[in-house]
């Protein structure tokens, strides 16, 4: 092969970076810009290598002709996804759920449950720094029960949610306190590695879901919904659709909560009742 060809192999044609954009933006939501072309670029070689093909064109060429796309679409979701997040991310948020949520919400739960909703979880550190705080908090009220859903699309970031194993560095937000009582250091003593306690784990459970779905197989009486940092990627009409059907499944006086960067929702559906810039309430 020549030093040419060699390079064409590792690149992505203007028409294949459509066609993957295309449908990218149509099964996810995410729409990828001509700027975002090498970052696809990257992250499809991560595929063609996986799977043997010889280079980006004959994997494309595979996914819309031979049929490839059916087995692929999981794995294809998987690397265009960005999972950043982290435990206690945009704090402001668990603080109010601690001072403002709960407390009212709580009071016409009765004894029922709480029903939190991570959707777009990622690797599950939002789920559970929610489960720190409500565990803590039971601890001083011994009324306050709580279970918490974790969802998103990508099913390589729900595996990790659910294994709930971390290395140590992902421990520098979380309160001293916290790090004592909600994680297992490894036996192994060389091992860097963390797992939540099977006590939170027990209260909180994981599921594939694509915001992007007609309907969500989720409880209607949600009473926080945590949808942060994903709808900056989708355009406005999409993030008008999500934020309708999540706010669906909120019970009066549930809250919504979006990324700081996402504030501009309240353009988008202006019904929102706002009551910090990136906190809303049915
Ligand atoms: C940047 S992470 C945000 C994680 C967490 N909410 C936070 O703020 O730390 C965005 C997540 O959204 C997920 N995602 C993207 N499109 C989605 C869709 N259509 N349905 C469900 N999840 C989606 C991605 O897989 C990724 O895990």
């Amino acid at each position: 092969m020549t030093t040419a060809n060699a390079l064409h192999t590792t690149q992505l044609s203007d028409r294949h970076f459509r066609s993957v954009a295309q449908l990218i933006e149509q099964q996810v939501g995410i729409k990828l810009p001509a700027a975002k072309r090498l970052m696809l670029e990257g992250r499809l070689h991560k595929r063609v290598r996986a799977l043997n093909f010889s280079g980006i064109a004959e994997y494309v060429d595979n996914l819309f002709e031979e049929g490839l796309l059916e087995s692929e679409l999981t794995h294809l979701i998987d690397v265009v996804t960005t999972n950043k997040t982290d435990f206690f991310r945009e704090p402001s948020h668990f603080t109010f759920m601690k001072d403002v949520a709960v407390p009212a919400l709580s009071k016409t739960r009765g004894r029922q449950e709480l029903k939190i909703w991570s959707a777009a979880c990622s690797m599950g550190m939002e789920a559970y720094t929610a489960a720190m705080v409500l565990d803590d908090m039971a601890r001083s009220s011994r009324s306050l029960r709580y279970r918490i859903l974790g969802t998103d699309i990508s099913t390589a970031v729900l595996a990790l949610a659910r294994q709930a194993i971390y290395t140590s560095d992902v421990l520098a937000p979380v309160p001293p306190e916290f790090v004592k009582r909600y994680f297992l250091r490894s036996k192994d003593r060389a091992s860097d590695e963390v797992r939540i306690v099977p006590e939170l784990r027990r209260m909180t459970n994981f599921m594939r879901m694509n915001l992007m779905d007609a309907t969500y197989p989720v409880d209607r009486d949600v009473d926080i919904i945590f949808c942060r940092n994903v709808l900056i990627y989708f355009e406005r009409e999409t993030q008008r659709k999500v934020i309708e059907q999540l706010c669906s499944h909120l019970r009066p006086g549930g809250y919504l909560m979006v990324g700081h960067s996402e504030s501009m929702i309240h353009s988008v559906v202006p019904g929102l009742k706002q009551v910090q810039p990136t906190i809303f309430r049915v």
